[in-house]
C-alpha cells in the first residue's frame, strides 16, 4: 500500500543576507493579523518605500495594495521570510515608482484558515526639492516602558522619519560577545519590539543600523540574519554588507555604517569589511559633497567615537578608520548610541574641539564634526558621564585614559534626539537644529549647526 503523501507545503526564497539558503515556512494554520508593521525608505526616499510586517505563522496570498486614494489600485509583490527560532513570518513589499512629496495609502491583505485579515496605513514620500523636515535620532531602545513612552514622544513630535543607530530589541543579550550562548537569546523579543514601534513605524520610516546586540550568536556568520529577516533596507551599501546604505532626504545625505566592523571594544565582526567599507564611505561622501543641492551630511553607526561615559568610553577602532575621513569631507553630524546616555561634543577636528558649543549655541559646522551619543532610547541608563578624564579603547582592547575637552553636554536621562532641518535661506545658509528631549518632553540640549552654500562665508 502506498503511504499517504505529506501535507502540502510551501517554501520561500529568503532575501537579504540569507538569500543563499532555503528555509522552511510552516503552512498557514489560522487567520493571522499583520503585526509589527514598519516602513523603510528605499535608496531614493522620493520614489521608493518598503512596507514590512509579520504574521504569527505562514499566510496565504500575502499582498500589499497602494495608491493615492481609497481605491488604491496597485498590487505589489511580497517577499516572505522565516527566521531563527520563531514561528513568525516576515513579509516585505518594496514599492518603486512613487511620486515625490506625495501621501499614499496602503493596505496589507492575506488569507488564513479562518478568513482574510488586513491592516492599512499611510506614508509620505520625500519631497522633490529641499524643504523643512524633521528626523528623530536615537539608539539602544529595547522593549520596556521607557521605550514605549519614547514611541509616543516620537509620534507626538511628528518626525518625517527616524534614524536608529542600533541595539534595537536586545533579542541576544550577550551583545556580540558570545558570552552566555543560547541562554541569553529570546528571538520573540523582535516581535515584541516591532509591535512596540508600530504606532510610529507604520506611518514614518525607521531607518535602522546594526549595534553590537544585532550580532546574534548562531544566527548567520555575522549574526545579522535576525535583523535582515525583519528589515527591508536600501540596497546600495557596501558589497557583502546589506546592513550599510545611504539615502538623501531634502538637502541632507544620510550614511548608515556598520560600526561593528571597525570596533576595537567588541571585535566579533571587526574588519570583515575593512577597507571595502572605508572606500565605500569615501565614495559616498565624495558624491554627496559634489552635489550642489546638498548642504549637510549625517553619518550613523552604533559605537561611540567621542563619549565620556565610563561604561563604554570611546572606540579607537572607529576613530582610526573614520575620523580622518569625516574630517576630510567635513561631515556635519555623527549619530552614535551604545553608551546608554546623552552626550554631544563641540565641533571636533583632528580629535580636538575647534570652537565652544554650549547649550543653545549656533555653530558653523564647516569647522568641525559634532558627535552625538543618543543611546538613551529605553534600555537602563548608565551613570552620568562628563568626566574630565575618560578613556579610549585601542587595538587589542586596552583602555587608555584621555582628557575629554571635546565634550560639551552630557545627560544620564533617557532621551530622544530630534533634528529640524531647514533649506537655504536668502543668504544661502542652511540649518540643522538638534533638540534632545527627555521622556517627558523637557529639553535636555539644543544646538544649531549652520552651513553656508557660498564660498568664503
Ligand atoms: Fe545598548
Ligand atoms: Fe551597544
Amino acid at each position: 500500500m502506498t503511504p499517504p503523501l505529506p501535507p502540502a507545503t510551501r517554501r520561500t526564497i529568503l532575501g537579504g543576507a540569507a538569500a543563499s539558503s532555503l528555509l522552511w515556512i510552516p503552512p498557514a494554520t489560522a487567520a493571522a493579523p499583520p503585526q509589527g508593521v514598519h516602513l523603510t525608505y528605499g535608496a531614493d526616499p522620493r520614489r521608493q518605500m518598503a512596507v514590512s510586517w509579520s504574521t504569527p505563522a505562514s499566510v496565504r496570498r500575502p499582498r500589499l495594495e497602494v495608491g493615492v486614494d481609497r481605491s488604491l489600485g496597485r498590487v505589489v509583490d511580497v517577499d516572505s521570510r522565516s527566521s531563527k527560532d520563531v514561528r513568525s513570518v516576515y513579509h516585505h513589499a518594496r514599492i518603486g515608482g512613487l511620486r515625490p512629496g506625495t501621501t499614499y495609502r496602503y493596505r496589507i491583505e492575506h488569507g488564513g484558515a479562518t478568513g482574510a485579515t488586513a491592516a492599512s496605513g499611510t506614508f509620505r514620500t520625500a519631497p522633490e526639492k529641499p524643504e523643512a523636515f524633521r528626523f528623530a535620532a536615537f539608539g539602544d531602545m529595547g522593549v520596556n516602558a521607557a521605550a514605549a513612552a519614547h514611541v509616543a514622544l516620537i509620534r507626538q513630535q511628528e518626525p518625517d522619519f527616524s534614524f536608529v543607530v542600533g541595539d534595537l530589541c536586545y533579542a541576544d543579550s550577550s551583545g556580540g560577545t558570545g558570552v552566555g550562548g543560547p541562554d541569553t537569546q529570546d528571538f520573540a523579543e523582535w516581535d515584541r519590539w516591532l509591535r512596540q514601534i508600530q504606532p510610529s513605524a507604520r506611518s514614518t520610516p525607521w531607518m535602522t543600523t546594526v549595534g553590537n546586540h544585532e550580532m546574534e550568536t548562531g544566527n548567520g556568520e555575522l549574526g545579522y540574519a535576525g535583523y535582515l529577516d525583519r528589515f527591508s533596507l536600501p540596497r546600495n551599501g557596501v558589497d557583502g554588507a546589506p546592513v550599510t546604505y545611504s539615502f538623501v532626504y531634502g538637502n541632507v545625505g544620510f550614511i548608515a555604517l556598520d560600526g561593528n566592523d571597525a570596533s576595537y571594544e567588541i571585535d566579533r565582526n571587526a574588519d570583515y569589511l575593512g577597507v571595502d567599507q572605508d572606500r565605500w564611505l569615501v565614495g559616498q561622501l565624495a558624491t554627496m559633497r559634489a552635489r550642489a543641492d546638498l548642504d549637510f551630511v549625517v553619518v550613523g553607526f552604533h559605537n561611540c567615537m567621542f563619549c565620556t561615559n565610563l561604561v563604554h568610553g570611546s572606540d579607537g577602532g572607529n576613530r582610526d578608520r573614520w575620523e580622518p575621513i569625516f574630517d576630510r569631507f567635513s561631515v556635519d553630524l555623527v549619530v552614535n548610541g551604545h553608551n546608554h546616555c546623552y552626550e554631544r561634543t563641540h565641533p571636533v577636528r583632528d580629535g580636538a574641539p575647534v570652537v565652544e558649543a554650549p547649550r543653545g549655541a549656533v555653530v558653523d559646522s564647516r569647522h568641525g564634526t559634532t558627535y552625538l551619543t543618543a543611546g538613551g532610547a529605553g534600555q537602563a541608563v548608565y551613570p552620568v558621564g562628563g568626566q574630565a578624564l575618560s578613556y579610549v579603547t585601542i587595538a587589542g582592547g586596552a583602555r587608555v585614559p584621555e582628557a575629554t575637552t571635546w565634550s560639551s553636554v552630557t545627560d544620564a536621562q533617557h532621551s530622544i534626539g530630534f533634528v529640524d532641518v531647514t533649506p537655504r535661506d536668502r543668504a544661502g545658509v542652511a540649518r540643522m537644529r538638534l533638540t534632545a528631549l527627555a521622556t517627558d518632553g523637557s529639553v535636555i540640549d539644543r544646538v544649531t549647526l549652520r552651513r553656508s552654500s557660498r564660498t568664503g562665508e
